[in-house]
């Protein structure tokens, strides 16, 4: 089966195990960083041990100066008393900051990994997905697997190593009891399991909601012209309201569960000390347990249960960083469809060549939606200008996103210079490609950067040079920091006419041979409209062109015409033989005539 390029959830169902999240988390980020790791936790056992020595300090003034009366280790003690101090500040301080460090280098090179593999998704998986969602993944998922990394390498390991400890100290206390004592920890163990698993999907659904949040939050901002203009705010904010309330429950779901793991680790803790109590109470009202040794096991069973119940309440957060980071592996695992066939070769364009050809070419967005391309068969010649017109809805655009291949023909052939562009690399196919957009395009850069857009590593005078063909040089001069000015986001400093002809500037810098123009539809005033048209003229020159055209003027002069309707080409011919067949074009055109002239 060919990868058809339909879309496939990017946030999918989480099928990872907890084991197998950890275990890639350790051996893919955490993995170099091995010798960071325990440098960590060397200092922060370094600071335990300092903190142990406090009392020691305290029990040798009290030995040699209060009952010893030795005045000699006056000044000793106190000194050691400011090394031990200096010592723990400085291990608590290299722990915490080279932990903090490595959770964050870990967090970053995962996002790194994210964004990559979701840059280089397909299009329509990218559609599929509201792009607040990818940056609540992106943000939120990533923060709560930091916090988890944070607690999780160096405290859990820290607790196990005392648990370790202290249940060895109960065993050689007494031996039976200790084993008595032990059968509680499996059931501690399996109940926050069970607790984790709902914390990891409660966790999960509060992710999901952050992702709904995020979605309306960014369509709020987006659509800020339109709120202020109608009025929507308080609707804005009831759709905000809406989603925040749900994301509020699945989150106190997550604080309630959340705090139920101490408890009842308490709970688990209490029956044991009861089992305890009445066990050592029977042996020794009818057998040999003396006082002695049944405190020294008491004193060791309450300091075991102490990691105990730490370790409990890391595992909430530990829990919900998993669930975040089986998301994020997830993201990160995500494949593009639409690849390189095996052997793919470079497309050759020859200058002045770039001949596009449609052999019965059929494409559906959707399986079960009817096709939107029913066999299209269409010839631009090298060098000639094609204009593609019809109706709203006809497949115009849907075209361009086939010769791009966004998306892949579901039958038919589709050639450039007489080679199958599934049979040649992306890369070589889009760089034989400018596309001017309907609604340009531009980033919160300067104006020079957006416009080296086109080919990266453009000199200034090449970026001039383009500005210049595109009739945008005079206007730019005219800005107060010419083209090192910020255009805003999405270019909201500049006029609708002078975003177009940046973007015309970048495609004029690409110098591609084939030329993709989907014009704007939104009116320009006259001079602004004169001035791109005039800028359109020279980047056509010499190229390639297919042009989706909505202004008559561009359709006039045009080699040849495409009309198409309802996924079909239904016309064809220049517009002197199109209006003397007084078939789809000549309605549309004495329409538009009519509509120009009210
Ligand atoms: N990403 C998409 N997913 C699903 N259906 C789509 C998608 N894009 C377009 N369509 C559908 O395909 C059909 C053709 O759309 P297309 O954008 O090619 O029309 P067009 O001829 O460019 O129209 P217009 O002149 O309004 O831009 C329409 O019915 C549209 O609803
Ligand atoms: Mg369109």
């Amino acid at each position: 089966m060919r990868s058809t390029g339909k879309p496939r959830p990017v946030t999918g169902p989480l099928d990872m195990k907890t084991g197998a999240v950890i275990a890639r988390l350790l051996r893919d980020y955490v993995g170099g960083q091995w010798g960071l790791l325990s440098l960590a936790i060397l200092c922060m056992l370094f600071t335990s041990v300092m903190n142990g020595l406090v009392p020691v300090l305290v029990n040798w003034e009290v030995k040699q100066i209060f009952i010893r009366h030795k005045e000699d280790w006056l000044i000793p003690l106190a000194l050691m008393a400011v090394g031990i101090v200096a010592l723990r500040a400085a291990s608590l301080y290299f722990g915490r900051a080279t932990l903090d460090s490595l959770s964050e280098r870990t967090v970053a090179a995962a996002q790194t990994d994210m964004f990559g593999s979701l840059i280089n998704r397909d299009l329509a998986a990218l559609n599929a997905v509201h792009s607040g969602q990818f940056i609540a993944n992106f943000l939120y998922d990533a923060t709560l697997m930091r916090d988890a990394l944070t607690v999780g390498l160096a405290s859990v390991f820290l607790e196990s190593v005392q648990l370790v400890i202290f249940l060895a100290y109960v065993l050689i206390s007494d031996w039976q009891l200790g084993l008595l004592a032990l059968i509680v920890i499996p059931g501690v163990a399996w109940a926050m399991e069970r607790l984790g698993g709902s914390i990891r999907r409660a966790a999960t659904r509060g992710m999901q909601d952050t992702g709904d949040l995020s979605t309306v939050l960014s369509e709020a901002m987006d659509g800020r012209r339109i709120i202020k203009a109608y009025g929507l705010e308080a609707h804005s904010a009831e759709r905000v309201n809406a989603r925040l309330n749900t994301r509020l429950a699945t989150l106190l779901k997550v604080v309630r569960l959340r705090a139920a793991a101490a408890p009842v680790t308490d709970l688990f803790a209490g029956a044991m000390i009861a089992m305890v109590l009445l066990v050592a109470g029977w042996q020794n009202l009818h057998g040999h347990l003396t006082f002695n040794a049944f405190a020294g096991f008491l004193t060791a069973l309450l300091l075991a249960q102490q990691p105990v119940r730490n370790l409990s309440q890391l595992w909430p957060t530990v829990s919900t960083g998993i669930a975040a980071a089986a998301r994020i592996f997830d993201a990160i695992d995500a494949r593009a469809e639409i690849v390189d066939r095996p052997g793919a070769g470079t497309l050759n364009v020859a200058a002045k060549a770039g001949a596009v050809r449609f052999d019965d070419v059929s494409f559906a967005y959707h399986p079960d939606a009817g096709p939107t391309l029913k066999n299209v068969t269409l010839e631009v010649p090298a060098g000639q200008k094609v204009a593609l017109v019809g109706p709203s809805g006809a497949g115009k655009s849907t075209i361009f996103n086939l010769i791009l291949r966004f998306y892949e023909a579901d039958g038919g052939t589709i050639a450039i210079d007489g080679q199958d562009i599934q049979g040649v690399t992306m890369e070589s196919l889009r760089a034989a490609i400018a596309i001017v957009t309907q609604e340009a395009i531009l980033f919160d850069e300067s104006i020079a950067d957006n416009i080296a857009l086109g080919l990266p590593g453009a000199t200034r005078a090449a970026i001039e040079a383009a500005a210049r063909d595109a009739a945008a040089h005079d206007f730019i001069m005219e800005l107060p920091e010419g083209y090192d000015t910020k255009v805003g986001e999405g270019g909201l400093k500049l006029s609708g006419g002078q975003r177009q002809r940046i973007a015309i500037a970048r495609a004029m810098l690409r110098a591609a041979p084939i030329l993709l123009l989907d014009e704007a539809t939104s009116a320009l005033d006259t001079t602004s409209e004169a001035r791109v048209q005039e800028a359109l003229t020279r980047l056509m020159k010499d190229r390639t062109t297919i042009v989706i055209a909505h202004r008559l003027s561009t359709v006039v002069d045009a080699d040849r015409i495409y009309v198409l309707d309802q996924g079909q080409v239904v016309e064809m011919g220049t517009h002197t033989s199109l209006m003397a067949g007084g078939g789809l074009y000549a309605s549309l055109y004495s329409h538009a005539l009519d509509e120009a002239a009210s």
